[in-house]
């Protein structure tokens, strides 16, 4: 039995219809970009309830590239989640709502002095650092401010996932992380053994999004035990994010409760075998947590017939949603009031940006629309507004959450004064 956190994105359509939408349009305009609070929450409940051990403490970590904004820290600190940021950006929206700064964790492959000052000295709980030279720059910061820092390293464990597929390669030419085998992980360990001024407290690694088959982590999990294997004592393993969504109906995720209870089985396994204590097992999920939860209300404007396909136009496109133009990323989507027409015909979504690419849905079977009616997309919520960009000077929309019968804005949409109040 599912339950309704595990359901897939499909479960939204309960919560709207189109005098809602109206109602919404009318309040906050669109493109609009909404998000399901409840969904949020079982996500994150999923998560706490199942990604559990007797063996080894477990933490589990919102990565904030997803979604990251006021709104979303709070509820994050709230339901109990450690936070992960990768930018001064990302930290400071984490630290203006009073965000606990010793359950962040600062990523980045080329963070700045700026960035790694700014996490000595507001107290970051973690860095996790990317390779040798940021280790030797974080170490003479730390030096200058005599102040010592808890670290992860990023492993590139050289295993690389993406949705039903995935590679082991002896060498991987990622950007992040440092290799197994490397020169410059040794170098790195060094460094953490022979200095009174940083903490090496464990090893990250991240080997893709979407990942539907839970193969590619146990490949990587075997990898980052068989390290920790070589430390007389516990240390934390971090194996980052890249649960799958559902975004269409033919992605089929396994669900979370499943992705958890598998991951602690396996580590669990692994630890057994191999004879290994492990002190914390963290997970890194993003998508995983507002992907399906978030959504994005368009209206329809005019629509184009070539000799090969139906138009529809809608007020928004890439600048909204950059992930089809990026990734050819698919979505579903329902035009609403409209839901129960039988009669269905194949039609590409367009934005209204000046790109050839701007098509946020390529053969997306739906009903006849006419202009003003309301387009909703799916599964919107992971890299949809945190993507976002004012390309063609298109206004970035506002966000709202919704929580029963309630909305509330936590974005308001961008103006035209805003679009070039910075321009000299
Ligand atoms: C280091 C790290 N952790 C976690 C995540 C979150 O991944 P997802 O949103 O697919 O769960 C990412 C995504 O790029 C990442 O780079």
């Amino acid at each position: 039995m599912m339950d309704a956190s595990d359901s897939g994105a499909f479960v939204l359509e309960e919560f709207m219809d189109l005098k809602r939408a109206l109602r919404l349009k009318e309040k906050y305009q669109t493109p609009l970009y909404l998000y399901d609070v409840e969904e949020i929450k079982e996500k994150i409940h999923t998560f706490r309830n199942y990604f559990r051990s007797s063996f080894f403490e477990t933490e589990i970590i919102y990565a904030s590239k997803a979604f990251s904004v006021k709104e979303m820290i709070r509820l994050v600190q709230k339901e109990g989640l450690s936070l992960d940021v990768v930018s001064l950006g990302e930290l400071v929206t984490a630290l203006s709502v009073g965000f606990d700064p010793k359950c962040i964790y600062f990523h980045g492959n080329n963070k700045s002095e700026e960035e790694l000052l700014a996490a000595l000295e507001n107290g970051v709980g973690h860095i996790v650092v990317d390779n040798l030279e940021e280790l030797k720059m974080l170490e003479q910061k730390c030096l200058e401010k005599n102040q010592t820092v808890a670290v992860f390293l990023r492993l590139n464990v050289g295993v690389e996932a993406h949705t039903h597929h995935f590679i082991v390669t002896a060498h991987v030419d990622s950007k992040f992380g440092v290799g197994l085998d490397s020169s410059e992980l040794e170098q790195m360990l060094a460094i953490c053994r022979n200095s009174s001024h940083i903490r090496l407290d464990g090893f990250h690694t991240h080997i893709g999004s979407q990942i539907f088959d839970l193969t590619a982590f146990d490949a990587a999990m075997e990898k980052m035990v068989s390290v920790l294997s070589t430390f007389p004592t516990p240390l934390m393993l971090n194996l980052g994010g890249g649960f799958g969504v559902s975004y269409t109906e033919a992605d089929r995720p396994v669900p979370l409760k499943e992705v958890c209870t598998h991951l602690i089985f396996t580590m669990e396994k692994l630890l057994r075998e191999k004879n290994v204590s492990l002190r914390r097992f963290c997970i890194e999920p993003g998508r995983s947590i507002v992907g399906e939860a978030g959504s994005t209300l368009y209206t329809i404007g005019f629509s184009k017939q070539t000799p090969h396909k139906l138009y529809y136009f809608v007020d928004g496109g890439m600048t909204d949603n950059i992930r089809p133009a990026l990734y050819q990323a698919q979505y579903h989507a329902t035009v609403l009031g409209k839901e129960q027409n039988e009669k269905k015909q194949l039609v590409t979504i367009a934005g209204k940006c000046c790109e050839s690419g701007d098509v946020l849905i390529e053969n997306c079977l739906l009903p006849k629309a006419s202009p003003g009616d309301l387009l909703w997309v799916h599964t919107t919520g992971a890299y949809g507004y945190s993507m976002s960009s004012n390309y063609n000077k298109q206004l970035i929309p506002a966000v709202v959450f919704i929580e029963g019968d309630e909305d509330y804005l936590v974005v308001r949409r961008q103006t035209l004064e805003e679009l070039t109040e910075r321009e000299i």
